[in-house]
Parts: structure tokens; C-alpha cells; sequence
């Protein structure tokens, strides 16, 4: 089969040149583009140089994932970074993103700093930066110090701001002078939901009957929303120190991120119009609105209730305002309809009042994340369009994108998911999106959270059976290299002379 499709793209390529519609140079010359990975999903070295556990060592070592995988050596990233970073000139990379593990970096989860951990980064920097790659940093990818968790319940405490705060200070002081792109923390919704409502992320708390397992540690209905209200403070924290005492001579910024998908009504009804509009306020409005007018959305604050924490006057003043650029990660649509608000006791997702569903004919559902979703690229034109326009022109970066496939080399299903998304990119700019880039999810094979390491997103496969992790270009790396070149020649001539190249 894979050997059918691969002759097919062969046919398809050489019969109808230009491939695209568009090249690199279509988009502005200042916009970025990219591959992303995060820490605990890419160095492995868990338990090497000082590095103490995070809450996903805890996690998956006790066997939590479905398929009861971890992340101990992932794609062994710690000892092979070097090795990659040829691999991204090899890809023509202009940026790659990737998070620091705050227990690599300070142990305990404030105070001293682990030298080994500090010498990593500064290693990985500094071969970036001397092969041109522009450096993107996040702050935290999901994972945080288990001593803090032990400690105060990580998230959930308002003492995480000023820890975080201090680790965020490290990483200014130590990387700041060569990293002008921070961003603070990973799709805040999805690890308050994950990690307190539904208990499919560590820490994995939740209380019946919202979660995917019995739940014996935790409250759906309102952990979510402290732990996302003290993420926004601590990002807001941030963001402030970084102005203060950085900004002037690092000349940076910082943002945040945000798990997008764009939401069309099901029905042309008014209460389904309103329900498309309301997810946007309860996915996007939960984490921008504040950080841009200092407050939750109303239609949040209305169905919420008492359970969302309120900004006290100070709060709102330094969350106000505190954000530099948008960052999305980015997958797939969202179809809703109206439903009416439960009287019982309810948890974020029955708060949004709706049912959510991946495509208009799969059944509706209450819960979250779908298991299956097809290519939607014009709804990440919309996200971006609507971004733009309700937060008041900030810059926005698309920080992930990509799709899963199975074990294969000639990935062409992922070719075709990258150019259709990069192109619903290209038209959003288009039509005045202030996109400054766009980042592939992910730059090779990784530990991914929802699946471990069965499920690929990387444009390298990486053989997570061997122990020397090899990685092998796909096909798709290919294509995107010769993209990034600006050069469909390139491309062409590349698999027509050799016909196998993806498989070196
Ligand atoms: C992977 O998926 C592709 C397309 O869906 C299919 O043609 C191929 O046989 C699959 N390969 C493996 C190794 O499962
Ligand atoms: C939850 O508890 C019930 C009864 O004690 C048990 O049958 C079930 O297997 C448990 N489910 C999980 C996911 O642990
Ligand atoms: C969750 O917290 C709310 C508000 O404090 C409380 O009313 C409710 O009983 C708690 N639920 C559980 C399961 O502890
Ligand atoms: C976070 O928001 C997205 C929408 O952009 C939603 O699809 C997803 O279900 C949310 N995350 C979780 C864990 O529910």
C-alpha cells in the first residue's frame, strides 16, 4: 500500500508542476517557520545529571498511560540534540521551539540551579543559534517539578506564581541574551482540564462523575478553573519581570498558548449561532480575555458562577495587557449545538452548555476531545482571523500543527495536511492576520501525551525500539526542506533521482 501511494505522489508531482499554489515567498519575509518539540516528550535522560521527576515521571511510572509507556528515554533528545540540529539544517529550518524542564534546570523546584542542566540548554542554544535557527522557548510544556506538586498541589496554589516566576527569572537571566521568543505556558486549557477535570494528564485528579477513571484525589467542578487563574497570573507575573528587567537589553517578548480549534454552529439557529460563539469565549476568552482587558468573559462568569475565581482589583491590573503574542496549537474543527445548561452539579465542559462533536455527522457529545478529526484548514484561517480581530491585533504564532499517522515513511496523508494548513495560514494573511509563524508539531517523533509513543506526529520517524533512537527522514521532511528552500525543482528532482531517498 505505502509503495501504491508513494508512486501516485511520484505521478502527481511530476504530471502537475507547480506543486503548492504557493511558495515560501508568498508569505512576508519577517514570518517564521518551523518545528516544535517539548521536553519531557523529546529528551528522555529522566533521571540523569540532577534532573529531579516532574509530575509526568510520577505519572506514566506508575503505569497510567493506556498503552503503559513513559517518557524515561522518549526520543532520547538529551544525548542527541547535536545530531538533531543538523538534521534541522538539513530540513532548512528558520526556528524550532522546544520547552525546558523546569526539575532539569532547578531540581528543587526553586533555589539552586542544576549546573548540568544549565550547561544542556546553553548547549542546545548555542548549536541553534550557530547554525542560524531562531531560538523559540516555552516555559512549561505540560510538566512541572514533582516536589512542588508534593509540596502545594503545583497549579492549584497561588505559591506556584511566585516559583514560577523565580524559574522563569533563570531562564531570562541565563538564555535571554541569544532567545528573544518566550512563551509561558502550554495550552493552559488542556492541562487544567486534563490534569484536574478529567484526570488524563498527571497529576491526574479529578472527583466523580467527570473523570476517565475512579477518582479518589480532587474537584472537577472548580480545580480546573483555580489552576488556569493561577497560570494566567503567573504568566501575567512573568511577563511583567520581563519588562522590567529584560526587555530593554533582550529586546524579546513573551506570550502564551492556547489549544485552539474554531467552532461552527451546527444549525443556523440562533441558540446554536450563540453556542459557537460562547465555546470561543469559554476556549480563547478563559486565557486571552483576561490578559487583554483584565477580566473573564461574561458568559463565563454567568455559568460559572461562583466556582471561577475573580481578579481582585491589583490582580487585574497586572494581568491587563500583559501579552506580547498569541500562541496556538492548532488541529481541527469543532461542530456545536445548543444544550441546555444542567441544573446539577457541573464541570467546565457542562458549563459551556453545548455538545461538541469532530465532524457534522459524528454523534454529539457533552465531553471533550474528539477521537477523530478530519482536515479543516480553512478553520484555522477563522481562528486566526478571529484572534486578530477580537484581541486587538496581537501578534500570533501558530506554535503547533500537524497530524498522527502510523509507523511509515511515506507520509504522504501529512504532506498533504501541512500544505492544506499552510495554506489556510497563507490566506488568513492574507486577509490582514497579524501570523507571524507557523511551527510543524512535531520536528521528529516523540512521547506524545494521549497516546505515548504509538502515535507520530514527527516529520522524522524515530525507532523507539532500538535504543540508539535512529531517526530517518520521511518523506514529509523532505517536502518541507524543499519548501523552506523555495524550490519545487529541488524537491522534484530529489525523488525522481533516486525514487527512495525518504528511506535514508
Ligand atoms: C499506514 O497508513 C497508510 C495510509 O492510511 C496505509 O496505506 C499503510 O498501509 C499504513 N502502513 C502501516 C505500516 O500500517
Ligand atoms: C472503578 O471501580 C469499579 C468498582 O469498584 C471497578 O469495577 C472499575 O473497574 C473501576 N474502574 C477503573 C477505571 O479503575
Ligand atoms: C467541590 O468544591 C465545591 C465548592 O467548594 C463544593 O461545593 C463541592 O462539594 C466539592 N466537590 C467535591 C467532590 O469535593
Ligand atoms: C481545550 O480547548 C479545545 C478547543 O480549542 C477543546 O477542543 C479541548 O477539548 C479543550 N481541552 C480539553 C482537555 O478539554
Amino acid at each position: 500500500m505505502a509503495a501504491i501511494a508513494f508512486f501516485s505522489l511520484l505521478l502527481l508531482l511530476s504530471s502537475t508542476p507547480p506543486v503548492l499554489g504557493f511558495t515560501r515567498s508568498d508569505f512576508p519575509p519577517e514570518f517564521v517557520f518551523g518545528a516544535a518539540t517539548s521536553a519531557y516528550q523529546y529528551e528522555g535522560a529522566v533521571a540523569e545529571d540532577g534532573r529531579s521527576p516532574s509530575i509526568w515521571d510520577t505519572f506514566t511510572q506508575a503505569g497510567k498511560m493506556s498503552d503503559k509507556s513513559t517518557g524515561d528515554v522518549a526520543a532520547d533528545g538529551y544525548h542527541k540534540y547535536k545530531d538533531d540540529v543538523k538534521l534541522m539544517v538539513d530540513t532548512n529550518l528558520e526556528a524550532y521551539r522546544f520547552s525546558i524542564s523546569w526539575s532539569r534546570l532547578i531540581p528543587n523546584g526553586r533555589g539552586a540551579v542544576n549546573p548540568k542542566g544549565l550547561e544542556y540548554y546553553n548547549n542546545l542554544i548555542n548549536e541553534l543559534v550557530q547554525h542560524g535557527i531562531q531560538v523559540h522557548v516555552m516555559l512549561s510544556h505540560l510538566d512541572f517539578p514533582q516536589v512542588l506538586d508534593d509540596e502545594y498541589a503545583g497549579w492549584l496554589s497561588p505559591k506556584i506564581v511566585e516559583d514560577f516566576t523565580a524559574f522563569a527569572d533563570v531562564c531570562f537571566r541565563e538564555f535571554g541574551d541569544r532567545v528573544s521568543y518566550w512563551t509561558t505556558i502550554d495550552e493552559p486549557n488542556v492541562s487544567a482540564l486534563g490534569s484536574y477535570d478529567n484526570a488524563l494528564f498527571a497529576p491526574g485528579r479529578c472527583s466523580d462523575p467527570f473523570g476517565i477513571t475512579n477518582c479518589t484525589v480532587g474537584n472537577s467542578t472548580v480545580e480546573p478553573y483555580i489552576a488556569a487563574h493561577n497560570m494566567i497570573l503567573a504568566h501575567a507575573a512573568t511577563t511583567r519581570l520581563y519588562r522590567e528587567k529584560y526587555r530593554d537589553a533582550q529586546k524579546g517578548g513573551v506570550g502564551i498558548n492556547v489549544y485552539s480549534s474554531w467552532s461552527y454552529p451546527m444549525t443556523n439557529s440562533d441558540v446554536d449561532i450563540e453556542a459557537a460563539k460562547r465555546y470561543l469565549d469559554f476556549v480563547f476568552g478563559w486565557i486571552l480575555e483576561p490578559l487583554v482587558s483584565g477580566d473573564y468573559p461574561d458568559v463565563m462568569k454567568k455559568n460559572v458562577g461562583s466556582r471561577l475565581p475573580s481578579f481582585t482589583k491589583s490582580q487585574s491590573q497586572v494581568v491587563k495587557g500583559a501579552v506580547d503574542f498569541i500562541g496556538i496549537n492548532h488541529y481541527y474543527s469543532m461542530y456545536v449545538n445548543d444544550r441546555p445548561l444542567d441544573k446539577g452539579t457541573r464541570d467546565y465542559s457542562a458549563d459551556m452548555s453545548l455538545y461538541q462533536r469532530a465532524s457534522k455527522t459524528t454523534p454529539g457529545s457533552s465531553k471533550n476531545i474528539p477521537s477523530s478529526s478530519q482536515s479543516d484548514p480553512e478553520g484555522l484561517q477563522y481562528v486566526l482571523q478571529y484572534l486578530t480581530k477580537a484581541y486587538g491585533n496581537i501578534p500570533i504564532y501558530v506554535q503547533e500543527n500537524g497530524v498522527a499517522s502510523n509507523d511509515t515513511l511515506y507520509d504522504t496523508e501529512r504532506i498533504e495536511y501541512l500544505k492544506s494548513y499552510m495554506g489556510g495560514t497563507l490566506k488568513a494573511v492574507r486577509n490582514g492576520a497579524n501570523v507571524k509563524g507557523y511551527f510543524v508539531w512535531s520536528f521528529l517523533d516523540v512521547f506524545e501525551f494521549f497516546a505515548g509513543p504509538r502515535s507520530r506526529y514527527g516529520l522524522y520517524r524515530v525507532d523507539f525500539n532500538d535504543d540508539a533512537r535512529p531517526r530517518q527522514a520521511k518523506l514529509s521532511a523532505r517536502w518541507y526542506s524543499g519548501f523552506l528552500k523555495n524550490d519545487d525543482i529541488y524537491f522534484l528532482n530529489e525523488l525522481d533521482s533516486t525514487g527512495s531517498h525518504a528511506l535514508q
